[in-house]
């Protein structure tokens, strides 16, 4: 009986906490519809979208993020997203080498006088970064240096999932409206208007510092710049990225129509890859070492029934 009243006490304050916490910060960032491929023990991910998501990086992410953990041979490897087997060894595929001498970087050893030169890249190369260094990519971005996004996935929370709706859940144009308030003149966002992810946002005028750009999966806090109700802010924050993803930005190599959600969810799995580019070695790894665990274990049961038959125990 006290066992059963300690459980519902303690189910009872996880509920709590949950409620508690959905009332402020982000929106939760839900894996989207029909969930990733790469997920659960055996999951594996999708090369079709893997190729996909790797143009959306190339012709849109990567003219602000550099992803100085990756090579452009990293992408013609096992699991990779052109990984061809007739050839084992990537530098020597023609098409990555192809993808690599699109970037012009500037050569890491110097010329004969002492000068570095810029070069079409090989699949020996780190991908091209878009800036010299981080107080270029600062300047550049209204004092916001866009994250580097080699193990984006890793180090936010919800991983691929927030990625998608970071990228897909900005605010329609329609909900922004001028108004001028104290004699100034500036964008707000009608929050009634705001629909789509996430259902109810409430009412009211949100203030868009310019510059910044709203999005509910982002991390902040938007009490400052709320209108309605200061009890309950729309949820999320500002951050200094503009929407990127336009119907229609990237022509598809592969045909696949270029919507918002269909680009967002390339992009994503493709940096979920580039984070843990063995994760699909891991896990057949993983499986057959599960296996032979479990027949070591039989065979060591028996073995010890067989040794100990005689003695009485
Ligand atoms: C015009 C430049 C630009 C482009 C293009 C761009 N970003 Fe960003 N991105 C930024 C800046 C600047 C920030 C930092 C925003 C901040 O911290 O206020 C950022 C931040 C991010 C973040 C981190 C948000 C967080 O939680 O801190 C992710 C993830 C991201 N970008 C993904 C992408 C992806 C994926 C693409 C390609 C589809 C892309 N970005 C294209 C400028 C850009």
């Amino acid at each position: 009986m006290k066992a059963l009243r300690l459980l519902t006490a303690g189910l009872a304050g996880l509920i709590f906490t949950a409620a508690a916490h959905a009332a402020g910060g982000a929106e939760h960032p839900h894996p989207p519809e029909g969930g990733w491929p790469f997920e659960g023990p055996t999951g594996q991910f999708d090369q079709a979208s893997l190729q996909r998501g790797y143009q959306v990086y190339h012709q849109v992410c990567s003219s602000c993020h550099s992803m100085k953990l990756m090579s452009y041979r990293n992408l013609g490897e096992p699991g990779g997203p052109f990984y061809d087997p007739a050839y084992p060894n990537p530098n020597d595929n023609p098409f990555v080498k192809a993808l690599a001498a699109e970037n012009e970087i500037l050569s890491p050893t110097p010329n004969d006088i002492g000068d570095f030169d810029y070069r079409p890249a090989t699949p020996a190369d780190t991908f091209r970064s878009p800036y010299p260094n981080v107080q270029a990519a600062r300047a550049a971005n209204g004092g916001a240096a866009p994250p580097d996004l080699s193990v984006i996935t890793k180090a936010r929370h919800g991983g691929a999932s927030y990625v998608f709706h970071l990228l897909s859940g900005y605010p329609d144009n329609e909900a922004f409206v001028k108004r001028e308030v104290d004699g100034e003149t500036a964008n707000y966002l009608d929050m009634s208007k705001v629909g789509g992810h996430g259902g109810e946002h409430g009412e009211g005028f949100l203030k868009i510092n310019a510059g910044q750009y709203y999005n509910p999966y982002m991390a902040g806090d938007t009490t400052p710049n709320y209108e309605g109700d200061p009890r309950h802010p729309p949820k999320g924050g500002f951050l200094a990225m503009p929407p990127q993803l336009i119907e229609g930005r990237v022509e598809y190599m592969d045909g696949t129509e270029a919507t918002v959600e269909q680009m967002a969810y390339d992009v994503a799995q493709f940096l979920a890859w580039a984070g843990e580019p063995k994760q699909e070695h891991r896990k057949s790894l993983g499986l057959a070492v599960m296996a032979y665990l479990l027949i070591l274990a039989v065979l060591l049961w028996f073995s010890y029934k067989q040794i100990w038959r005689k003695i009485e125990h």
